[in-house]
């Protein structure tokens, strides 16, 4: 494992994006699995000033986003479609047609689930997987449980997901209790994987899933065996490393 502490979220955008822009030149045609949530902004920030900038091109890339909630449409301004529209897709030059994620929509969701894992099968699996942290040490929506699945698949989210999440909602009613998320198996099949983590509310979540036992209790753990994970956070997230 590769963990680089920076000084916090600003200077941790910057190195994730900065990892992420030297796969994307190295391999132009490679497969990123992107994330959602608060914590990859900065750095899907600073990716679109390198591909206005610094001629950072995404025109052979495919991207595969870890998850979707169920019952949200694509134009829902909370589904992690529209996220991605807002936050990376356009402002960089990715084709729209090589940009993926799983539709929360589908009047059978556990076929729409084994769809996505196909299609990822078929694109060769993930070259680069970014991940955020949730505060129960989830990994796209692979929450606390007996085991651990590897496909991807539905899930029921966590009463602390739901409460994590209800900040982006009118009322608790209108955040959605289920998701559809990539499993732990095409993570860990990754080439790379790089974690991002930052905040004192996520210092606990980080010290178990790297430092903890490798449990489904805290899925972010598996993490541990992957041969190729970067974890990049700032200091808070880091202060129970070290104790
Ligand atoms: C959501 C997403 C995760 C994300 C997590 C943390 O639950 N499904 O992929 O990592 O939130 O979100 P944040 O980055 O806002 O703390």
């Amino acid at each position: 494992m590769n963990l680089m502490i920076q000084k916090d979220y600003d200077a941790m955008s910057l190195e994730a994006a900065r990892l992420i822009a030297a796969q994307v030149r190295l391999e132009p045609g490679c497969v990123l699995g992107l994330a959602t949530g608060s914590t990859p902004i900065g750095c899907y920030r600073e990716l679109i000033r390198m591909n206005r900038e610094e001629g950072l091109d995404f025109s052979g890339v495919t991207s595969v986003n870890l998850d979707e909630y169920i019952g949200l449409s694509p134009e829902h301004e909370q589904s992690y479609r529209s996220f991605m529209e807002q936050h990376l897709f356009s402002g960089i030059n990715i084709q729209p047609e090589e940009t993926h994620v799983p539709s929360g929509v589908e009047r059978d969701p556990d076929a729409e689930a084994e769809r996505y894992e196909t299609m990822i099968e078929m694109l060769g699996g993930v070259d680069l997987q970014l991940l955020g942290l949730g505060p129960n040490g989830h990994i796209g929506f692979n929450e606390p449980a007996d085991f651990f699945t590897a496909e991807t698949h539905c899930v029921n989210l966590s009463e602390e997901t739901i409460a994590a999440n209800q900040r982006f909602f009118a009322s608790r009613d209108e955040v959605p209790k289920q998701a559809i998320t990539m499993g732990v198996g095409q993570i860990m099949n990754a080439g790379r994987v790089l974690l991002l983590v930052n905040g004192k509310h996520k210092a606990e979540a980080l010290r178990d899933s790297l430092l903890g036992p490798i449990t489904p209790r805290c899925p972010a753990s598996i993490l541990q065996l992957h041969p190729n994970l970067t974890v990049i956070c700032d200091e808070e997230a880091a202060s129970l490393l070290y104790e």
